[in-house]
């Protein structure tokens, strides 16, 4: 049984107090429960603060994005080494908004991915298609061009820490979340995907989480389906009520 992994992706949001406000009460709720993961992707600023006030506790703490290289003159980058030097233990890579505002191709999210491996953190590959790819009957060709250009060339003992978020570009912060089948089915195609490359063993261990969209009123009926291991949540983790919410449906 796969384990569900329930994350929030602060994004570029909150200020130190309110970041430190907000792990608090996930914190000391979180951790009474063992059958969901919990994590949390503040903004960098505010990571190690968020890692300190997680210590002793089951809480993951992550980067929302990291660099390919180890360092250098790259202005403004953050590196892997970086992300882990501070005590955080995971990354979000290749999400939509890095890859519509920052023009990052499958190739950068591949090498992204080589550079969190080798840094031991738990990478978090994020795929999935627009909405002009949806209505074009293109979903599932973008998601295996995205698998294909992120996975390329990794062993599936290398990738085995690896969790895919599948975020279709139209559902996320537009409160038009994917139905539960329209997700399952694309989360069928990813594992099938998967064990095509990988085997049948590593495609049954991999946790995919849905990420679009997610809050208290469509949590259960998206995370009751065995497809579904998790979500990826944007607008509603900045509110533990909310966030802790989605985390208990979860658990059922
Ligand atoms: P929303 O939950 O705000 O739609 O954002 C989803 C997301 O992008 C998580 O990474």
């Amino acid at each position: 049984m796969r384990t569900p992994f329930v994350a929030g992706n602060w994004k570029m949001n909150l200020d130190g107090a309110r970041a430190a406000a907000l792990v608090e009460s996930i914190r000391s709720a979180a951790t009474k429960t063992t059958a969901v993961e919990v994590g949390v992707f503040p903004p960098y600023p505010y990571l190690a603060d968020v890692v300190r006030r997680c210590e002793g506790s089951s809480v993951r703490v992550g980067a929302q994005n990291c660099h390919a290289q180890n360092s250098g003159a790259f202005t403004g980058e953050v590196a892997a080494p970086m992300v882990k030097d501070v005590g955080a233990t995971h990354v979000i890579l290749g999400h939509s908004e890095r890859r519509q505002f920052c023009g990052e191709d499958d190739a950068q999210v591949r090498a992204k991915l080589a550079a969190a491996l080798a840094h031991g953190l738990v990478p978090i590959v994020c795929i999935g298609e627009t909405l002009a790819e949806r209505q074009a009957q293109r979903t599932l060709d973008v998601i295996r061009r995205q698998l294909d250009g992120a996975l390329a060339g990794f062993s599936a003992a290398q990738l085995a820490p690896l969790v895919i978020a599948y975020e279709p570009v139209w559902a996320i912060g537009t409160g038009m979340n994917a139905t539960p089948a329209q997700a399952v089915e694309v989360h069928r195609f990813i594992r099938a995907s998967c064990a095509e490359r990988f085997g049948a063993a590593f495609a049954a261990a991999l946790r995919i989480q849905y990420g679009g969209s997610v809050k208290p009123e469509n949590a259960a009926e998206l995370l009751s389906e065995d497809e579904i291991d998790g979500a990826l949540v944007g607008g509603a983790s900045l509110d533990p009520r909310s966030f802790l919410s989605i985390v208990q449906a979860a658990t059922v």
